[in-house]
């Protein structure tokens, strides 16, 4: 339609609400970033980005620099400024329990809605409990003044840390839900540019135009789906292990099968983040509210599979250091322990909910002296971990020490040098937590090398 670019408003400037405000500017929308936190709105508006993403600075530098994008601390301004105003914010796991936090999305919702003027429509993006849409709605025309009209709609967000600015200008799909017209075609217009890139390159953005459910729905299944994916692959790598099978080439030779498809099929030592993990747990929680408890049911033994992987590093080391397993686990004591990777996954500085920190963790509790070393990560991981020392680079993790676990697959790893390596260490024995280094580089050079779902 003809109809003029709506203004956008992002609520929540965390992950997603910064990487989506400056990636809407760059558009061409003219965009508000609000959050109530007003450190980290002082930084964003100078253009400092508080979380490592790239591409996400140059183009939260540009926009800023265009006039395009602004960031504010106040509901009143959010409001005066936006038609559509995008729900951003964290939904994350209750201390009480496995379900997820409401608490963020009504303190926007109810913030918000007072201060409007004139039609608007509220986006819920957070990953939320099917069923929170309606709420959402309720509150906000319980909230808004009697005179003015507001719809709510809800689209789900897929971006992956790391890739977080190319998955929101590119995405695979989009998914509106909505209730009515209006909501649809706002939400169109509010993505009309983000289809008018994809023509100009040649793609398609296939638009998915459902209720408030499925919505909702949509992505905690894709999560869900995801993270059976990665403990379907670990539950073959214990197989493995028993069987003496070798679950890469086990996932290699699956995966060539186009229904089964080879991503997300990589053993290791389990998913991690802020997303997968309690993700699964909010959607168990919803599901017996709502009485679908049963359906949900392996998603326990999901979770389960999931974090035996990291007592399998334990047993590997123990293995590895000729030291037996007792009742109270096992006693590295006077062993110095190199652990390289704290992020979850490479490229991200993001430590929440990470396999890598809960394995050096447990190998610190070994009375093991553990050093870890992480190109990004550093800075979030000592303050959830403090029982371990820190290393400014891979070559001061390694000096001196007997056994190497690598726990984040980033590529200063991989393209290690195994000989070099192996001068630095006292002795050359390495478990790949990841199954990210080439083996037969590392056992041609002399390690001791030890993989997942795999008897080398
Ligand atoms: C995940 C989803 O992939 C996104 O689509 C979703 O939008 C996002 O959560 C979200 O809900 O916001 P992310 O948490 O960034 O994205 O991380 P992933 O790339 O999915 O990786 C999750 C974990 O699985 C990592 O710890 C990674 O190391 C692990 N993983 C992944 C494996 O162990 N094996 C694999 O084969 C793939």
């Amino acid at each position: 339609s003809g109809a003029p670019k709506p203004r956008l408003t992002f609520l929540g400037t965390g992950y997603l609400g910064s990487t989506y405000a400056a990636c809407f500017a760059e558009l061409g929308y003219e965009v508000l970033g609000m959050d109530v936190d007003e450190a980290k709105i002082a930084k964003l508006a100078a253009g400092e980005n508080p979380i490592h993403e790239p591409g996400l600075d140059e183009l939260l530098k540009r926009n800023l620099a265009s006039g395009r994008l602004r960031f504010s601390t106040s509901y009143e301004e959010a409001a005066e400024f936006g038609d559509v105003h995008f729900v951003c914010v964290g939904t994350p796991q209750r201390a009480d329990g496995m379900a997820a936090d409401l608490s963020y999305i009504e303190a926007v919702v109810t913030g918000l809605a007072p201060h409007l003027r004139r039609p608007a429509l509220i986006v819920g993006k957070s990953t939320v409990p099917v069923g929170t849409a309606n709420w959402v709605e309720e509150l906000a025309q319980k909230y808004k003044p009697d005179a003015v009209d507001v719809h709510v709609a809800w689209s789900p967000e897929f971006l992956r840390e790391g890739f977080a600015c190319e998955d929101v200008l590119r995405p695979d799909r989009v998914v509106f839900g909505v209730k009515t017209d209006w909501a649809r075609q706002m939400l169109y217009a509010a993505h009309k540019a983000l289809f008018e890139l994809a023509a100009t390159e040649d793609r398609e953005v296939p638009v998915v135009v459902t209720d408030f459910a499925t919505a909702e729905l949509v992505k905690v299944a894709a999560n869900a789906f995801l993270a059976t994916k990665i403990s379907f692959i670990n539950a073959m790598a214990e197989v493995c292990e028993a069987s003496g099978a070798d679950v890469t080439m086990l996932a290699k030779s699956i995966g060539y099968d186009a229904r089964i498809g080879n991503k997300f099929l990589r053993a290791g030592i389990g998913f991690g983040g802020g997303c997968l993990p309690k993700d699964i747990r909010a959607f168990q929680a919803r599901a017996q509210e709502i009485g679908a408890g049963e359906a949900l049911r392996f998603l326990h033994e999901v979770d389960l599979v999931n974090t035996r992987r990291r007592n399998r590093v334990l047993a590997l080391a123990a293995d590895l250091l000729d030291r037996p397993i007792g009742p109270a686990g096992p006693d590295f004591s006077g062993v110095r322990i190199a652990v390289l990777g704290a992020a979850f996954k490479p490229n991200t500085d993001d430590v929440r909910d990470s396999p890598g920190l809960a394995v050096a963790k447990a190998l610190a509790k070994t009375n093991a002296e553990v050093v870890v070393y992480d190109p990004e990560a550093t800075e979030n991981a000592r303050r959830e971990l403090s029982t371990v020392a820190y290393a400014k680079s891979m070559t001061e993790a390694l000096q001196g020490s007997a056994l190497t676990c690598v726990v984040t697959a980033w590529d200063e790893f991989r393209r290690a040098d195994p000989a070099a390596v192996g001068e630095l260490a006292a002795e050359r024995r390495i478990i790949d937590g990841m199954n990210c280094l080439d083996h037969a580089s590392w056992i041609a050079a002399g390690w001791d090398y030890r993989g997942m779902g795999r008897s080398v």
